[in-house]
């Protein structure tokens, strides 16, 4: 069979407005130039050390969109060359490891191993283990840390091999509810990432948007700074997907940012629904349809096999996403844990809760 497409192609000379490179705005999108947070230094510093012998490995905490992520990939993307730049650091610039590995895709201590070593499925863990010891100089980065399901490599990678460890996080409460034996094996330097300034703000959208638009208006891009920083807790992705509308419609004045801005809020709370693991997903669904922590977690199908604690440490990763608010609330004597939704669109968790058939039987 045959049908006609042609009809609902977009016209030949289908204008993306002022958008000269539409990838410099994806989400995931590294650019070839980074605003250089002020806790830099103190990383580098860190990394010297090792390369020096001295090891401290190293935690980055920061709300979302502080620049974690960009930060740290493009420390690792770098490094080499700087070395390789630097009278005296040559030698290890060849010899120098830098991986990158996020426990949303790899939540496993295994699943990392497999991916260090590159040893296919069914290897004992030990065996990976022995493998890691003869590592001599990489620097190994786990972000989201707090997704991690087992603390494994969190005691075996600092106590048993040479490999520096970065860690990244968004929730400050997942280091402190660590076992004493692995906090005490880490003995981390920790960097606080403040949420970016109106100022900032302005700088990093003014470079992404010179790396990707053809024309853009500056007093434009300064307003919707303060908007993002002030109405958006400073999540950098929403700046840069506005920038992104604005340069598509074309829309250069400062009236109409408001609509452009709630418009990117909903892309990116889209964006962060869909990239949920399964067991974030029913916590959250689970949460707002049942407005109450205990009924929520009684209402978990058996099948999550996911204790109490690990329930509340998932909606409190939830509340730090922006997503929900949770309230204690007193009767008498007994305490309850309310949940007050604060997506703009909760239809879209029961649509992904479909989609990936995680609650049917
Ligand atoms: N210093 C920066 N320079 C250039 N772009 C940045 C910078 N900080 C953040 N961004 C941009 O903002 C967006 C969010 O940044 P990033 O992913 O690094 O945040 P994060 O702290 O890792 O957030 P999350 O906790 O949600 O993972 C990315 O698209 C990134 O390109
Ligand atoms: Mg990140």
């Amino acid at each position: 069979m045959s049908i006609s497409l042609e009809k609902y192609l977009a016209p030949p000379d289908f204008s993306l407005g002022d958008v000269r490179d539409p990838r410099v705005f994806e989400l995931d999108y590294i650019p070839r130039k980074i605003y250089e947070r002020k806790e830099l230094p103190q990383i580098m510093e860190l990394i010297s050390l090792y390369l020096k012998g001295s090891r401290i490995p190293c935690i980055i905490w920061g709300e979302r969109g502080s620049g974690k992520t960009t930060t740290v990939k493009a420390i690792l993307r770098e490094l080499p060359n700087a070395l390789r730049r630097v009278e005296g650091y040559k030698e290890v610039a060849d010899s120098v490891k830098t991986v990158y590995v996020s426990a949303r895709e790899k939540p496993t201590s295994y699943q990392i191993y497999q991916f260090l070593t590159g040893m296919k499925g069914g290897i004992p863990a030990s065996v990976m283990k022995e493998r890691l010891k003869e590592e001599k100089k990489m620097i190994l980065a786990v972000d989201e840390a707090d997704l991690l399901k087992d603390d494994d490599l969190l005691y075996f990678i600092p106590r048993e091999t040479s490999i520096y460890l970065i860690l990244l996080s968004r929730d400050i409460r997942w280091f402190t509810n660590l076992d004493e034996a692995v906090k005490s094996s880490l003995l981390p330097k920790h960097v606080r990432f403040n949420p970016y300034t109106a100022e900032e703000m302005d700088e990093i959208l003014t470079m992404r948007a010179k790396e990707g638009l053809n024309y853009f208006d500056p007093t434009v891009v300064s307003a919707l700074a303060g908007i993002v920083v002030r109405d958006a807790d400073s999540d950098t992705r929403v700046g840069i997907r506005s920038l992104y509308w604005l340069g598509i419609k074309r829309s250069w004045n400062e009236n109409a940012l408001m609509d452009t801005v709630k418009e990117s809020i909903k892309e990116v709370e889209d964006f962060s629904i869909r990239m949920m693991n399964n067991e974030e997903l029913v916590v959250l669904y689970l949460s707002i349809k049942n407005k109450q922590t205990n009924r929520a977690y009684e209402a978990l199908p058996p099948k999550f096999k996911m204790s109490k604690a690990s329930f509340l440490t998932k909606l409190n990763r939830l509340q730090e996403m922006g997503l929900i608010n949770l309230i204690k609330v007193s009767q008498g004597r007994i305490h309850t844990i309310a949940v007050q939704p604060l997506l703009r669109h909760p239809e879209i968790v029961e649509e992904e809760i479909e989609a990936r058939g995680l609650l049917g039987d």
